[in-house]
């Protein structure tokens, strides 16, 4: 690493302001931010920035929903998302917002450069439009048939039961989620900026340092199968900023988004006199990261840097991408109250559990990163709480009552610390390539070391031995000591609990402080630093994300499904185990001794059953011979005292005359198939 102080942008990606900050949110504002601590440890001159994401389809309609206007919509989020990164401590040196006075300006500016150029042309496209809300459907605001499948109520763009990806012209039976129309096509002119104009330039971009193994492949799939036009307006109504000179037309929320990161930084200067162009210039030797979830690579990676190249100024040094976070294994789901939103989070746990957790297992690649509340719970007990502040535990207490709270003169073990302090250097590296799972797997094993030396040593018998006073004294100083070290390295994960130890120990931590030992030093009386996870606590804060997704059905007291309810849910691939047929009855009889069953003989359409049906209220014999009925075929049989049952047949209607029975002529045939 070098010893010069660097000069650093970061940003993560800006929240949109129609949505609560959720645990995938915080697994990238935390990573960044223990990024950004560690630069400012070291002394490097960095800023951090960030936005809420402000404008687009989505913020308007909720507006609308809220029956507020955007603006006010979008102030109220801003406030409550910055709030909720703030008691993460999450904390930028500026979050603003891109509905703002400078993004309007440095969007129009990039935009007027790139069109100057020539990389902005106008070409008119057709598209669904909701006829009742006189607006353009965004993909995600239309639904239907799958084109492919037919699975009904499917998304706009791609469909959940088969994976198909189609255009949202091409569905069957759309219709508008927003008044549920029939959507029309209409034609409109677009703007289009010519990403391909930039093929070269990304090329050769993507193959620098710039991104990770990972993104360069993925990004390099998208190369082969060619770069497109990106489609950069949308019609009125839509809640960003207008197109210079093209009333009624307005920027797509992806061109000002990042343009967001700019003006955020923008603000900031211009209220603290930080040189912007200095970190947004063209020839700017500032380095610049984005923080990004995977899925939003092809805006960081293609369209942004291509937009920045055009418009004359830098662009990124790296883009730093993360997977997402799956729960217990699974994607967040508000039915399990897996979904869970930072506010939630706060109210049961210390979101230094989380910080340390997210840390414990962040790598520089792309792997999703599970939150498992068993491991979650596990880890932090047993290495924040029983480890690391065990050692100060273990010591302080002796220190205060015993030496006035102040630390011996004399280093035990040099070789010990210096073991310590050199780990500082890997550390370091672990850190800068955002590998904090070795980081705090390295940090770990320095405490393991640290508790291994008290344990030896065992102060707590030593001290009532009065020859071995100034001994005691020596361990437990150092015990507090390889402490110290320990809190200086989780500083950027853990900054509140390095906090509190500041003040435990009367002395500020900064980077080089690992490099020294305190030695006749005054500290504070130790108060308990942190607690255990409580697993209650974890079982409450999933209770209470729950979201109840049953549909709130009233049901009516003479209804049968009171007497009967509905029995339990049984997943789709149990029903499709069921093989459902068409029969012929070919023979029905009495039963003899049976008071409801028929005896039928049913033809499959080549292999003839017998079934006992309990129908016989409903039907006499003769009148079901040579119709067809619906017949579980693969039912196991089963042996009834009047004889073996080969399967079952259904029939529908309150079980008195009304039976379903199928007429030949209805067009079934014997062992087809039900659907
Ligand atoms: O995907 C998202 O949540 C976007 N709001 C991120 C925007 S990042 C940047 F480009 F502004
Ligand atoms: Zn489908």
């Amino acid at each position: 690493m070098s010893s010069q102080p660097r000069k650093i942008l970061v940003t993560s990606a800006l929240p949109y302001a129609n949505g609560s900050i959720h645990l995938g949110h915080l697994l990238e504002h935390i990573q960044t931010d223990i990024w950004t601590r560690f630069q400012r440890m070291c002394g490097h001159e960095i800023y951090s920035v960030c936005a809420d994401d402000a404008h687009g389809t989505p913020v308007m309609l909720k507006a609308q929903e809220l029956g507020i206007t955007p603006e006010e919509m979008v102030a109220r989020t801003r406030e409550e998302h910055h709030q909720d990164l703030l008691d993460f401590f999450v904390e930028y040196d500026n979050y603003h917002v891109t509905h703002s006075d400078e993004n309007k300006e440095l969007s129009e500016l990039i935009y007027n450069r790139l069109n100057d150029a020539g990389y902005i042309s106008k070409r008119t496209i057709s598209q669904l439009y909701d006829p009742e809300k006189n607006m353009f459907l965004p993909d995600r605001f239309v639904k239907g048939t799958c084109p492919s499948c037919g699975a009904e109520d499917q998304n706009g763009d791609s469909c959940d039961n088969c994976g198909a990806t189609y255009d949202p012209t091409e569905m069957k039976n759309p219709r508008s989620v927003v008044s549920g129309a029939t959507p029309v096509l209409k034609d409109s002119e677009h703007f289009f900026f010519d990403l391909p104009q930039f093929s070269d330039m990304l090329h050769t971009w993507l193959k620098s340092d710039a991104l990770q193994n990972e993104i360069t492949n993925k990004l390099e799939e998208w190369f082969e199968k060619g770069l497109q036009q990106w489609d950069i307006s949308r019609d009125a109504p839509y809640f960003g900023f207008e197109i210079p000179g093209a009333p009624n037309k307005f920027f797509y929320v992806w061109v000002d988004a990042p343009v967001g990161y700019m003006a955020s930084f923008k603000n900031l200067c211009d209220r603290t006199g930080i040189n912007f162009d200095e970190y947004w210039g063209a020839d700017s030797t500032a380095e610049l990261y984005h923080f990004i979830g995977k899925d939003i690579t092809y805006f960081h990676c293609l369209f942004w840097p291509a937009m920045l190249e055009g418009a004359g100024f830098r662009k990124p040094t790296g883009v730093n991408v993360h997977g997402f976070v799956t729960v217990n294994g699974a994607k967040m789901s508000k039915s399990k109250g897996t979904f869970i939103k930072g506010r939630t989070y706060l109210e049961h746990l210390n979101p230094e559990y989380l910080r340390y957790y997210f840390a414990s297992k962040l790598g520089a690649n792309v792997s999703d990163i599970d939150l498992n509340f068993e491991d979650f719970a596990q880890k932090v007990n047993s290495d924040l709480v029983g480890k690391v502040v065990n050692i100060a535990s273990r010591c302080a207490s002796f220190i205060t009552k015993r030496f006035d709270g102040k630390l011996s003169d004399n280093v035990l073990e040099p070789e010990l610390v210096a073991e310590f302090q050199n780990a500082q250097a890997s550390i370091s590296q672990a850190f800068e390539e955002r590998q904090y799972h070795k980081a705090v797997r390295e940090i770990m094993a320095l405490a393991d070391k640290a508790n291994q030396f008290i344990d030896t040593n065992a102060p707590w018998v030593t001290i009532k031995d009065e020859s071995k006073q100034a001994f005691t004294h020596d361990v437990c100083s150092l015990g507090i000591n390889l402490f110290r070290i320990l809190m200086v390295y989780l500083k950027p994960v853990v900054p509140k609990l390095a906090e509190q130890a500041e003040v435990f120990f009367n002395d500020e931590l900064n980077w080089t402080s690992a490099q020294s030992v305190l030695t006749g030093h005054q500290i504070n009386k130790f108060k308990a630093l942190m607690q255990r996870v409580d697993m209650d606590k974890v079982n409450a804060m999933v209770d209470d994300s729950k979201e109840n997704l049953a549909p709130t059905v009233t049901i009516d007291p003479n209804s049968p499904l009171v007497k009967d309810p509905i029995a339990e849910t049984i997943e789709f691939d149990d029903f499709a185990k069921i093989d459902l047929r068409i029969a012929k009855i070919i023979v029905a009889e009495h039963v003899e001794k049976a008071d409801k069953l028929l005896r039928l003989e049913l033809d499959l359409g080549g292999e003839t059953r017998q079934v006992f049906a309990g129908i016989k209220s409903a039907y006499q014999p003769e009148d079901l011979v040579g119709k067809l009925t619906v017949m579980v075929a693969n039912l196991a049989p089963r042996k009834m005292r009047f004889g073996l049952s080969e399967g079952m047949v259904l029939a529908a209607g309150p079980g008195g005359k009304d039976l379903w029975i199928m007429e030949p002529h209805e067009g079934a045939q014997p062992g087809m198939k039900v659907k």
